[in-house]
């Protein structure tokens, strides 16, 4: 059932992974940005910087050029957005000091441990079980190694959060809340709400970008064209409410 599920996944991040890079990378820049700054803050411990679940690879360029000389380790689900790392890597000429894999990021490569740092942009949403992934991460970490986490923010307010509230991660806000328990070695540094809008013009925006994420794009091949006009219905409607 998880080979299923990680294949379906696999698949769908491939599928949609140039249009990923396109329109949502740009949209999401200043999370990444805020995201990098608190992750250079403090002097990171020798070792390999561990990206999980990696993307497109952009990040990986931001952390060669802000760390000189230190090793990149990018993981993907996806091999389409391995590939498109692979290349950003090689165009930024940091293709020397970095390694990349097709795999599932919940834990951490042999190769990759102990981590000087790890840096997670709107990837832990995507694992199943985000506080027992938390953990596995941290306890990755060599001494002084820090953990840089971002996660989907909540709806800010109306008339967004009428239908981003559909996709608002609840579950994964209450199991990072419980992982403290399993990280208890680790310090939390800084622990912010995020500072930027999401904004989508409107539900039809919403659905059409949304088809670049994983849940959306996924559901026409688990659910059937039939399941997805349906869900096109409502969303019509649901946009002249
Ligand atoms: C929203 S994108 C985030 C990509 C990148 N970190 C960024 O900030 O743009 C989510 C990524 O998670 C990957 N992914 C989902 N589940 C994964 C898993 N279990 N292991 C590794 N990658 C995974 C997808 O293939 C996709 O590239």
């Amino acid at each position: 059932m998880v080979a299923e599920k990680h294949k379906l996944l696999a698949c769908s991040w491939t599928t949609v992974a140039q249009r990923y890079d396109q329109e949502l990378v740009p949209r999401f820049k200043p999370y990444t940005q805020r995201l990098l700054s608190l992750f250079l803050q403090r002097p990171l411990p020798t070792g390999p910087v561990y990206v999980p679940a990696c993307g497109p690879g952009h990040e990986l360029v931001l952390l060669g050029e802000a760390l000189p000389g230190r090793q990149l380790f990018g993981v993907d689900l996806a091999a389409g957005m391995v590939e498109l790392a692979d290349q950003k890597l090689a165009q930024a000429g940091l293709r020397l000091r970095s390694e990349l894999a097709v795999g599932d990021a919940c834990s951490v490569p042999g190769a990759c441990r102990p981590a000087a740092g790890m840096f997670s942009c709107f990837s832990l949403q995507q694992m199943p079980q985000p506080a027992a992934v938390l953990a596995a991460w941290a306890a990755a970490l060599a001494p002084g190694g820090v953990l840089a986490v971002a996660y989907w923010p909540p709806a800010a307010a109306p008339p967004d959060a009428r239908w981003r509230a559909l996709t608002d991660p609840a579950t994964l806000a209450k199991a990072v809340a419980a992982a403290p328990a399993s990280c208890a070695h680790a310090h939390v540094l800084v622990d912010e709400a995020p500072a930027f809008d999401m904004h989508f013009d409107s539900a039809a925006a919403f659905f059409g970008v949304d088809t670049c994420r994983t849940a959306a794009s996924a559901a026409p091949q688990a659910l059937g064209q039939q399941h997805m006009a349906e869900l096109r219905r409502l969303r019509d409607q649901y946009t002249l409410m």
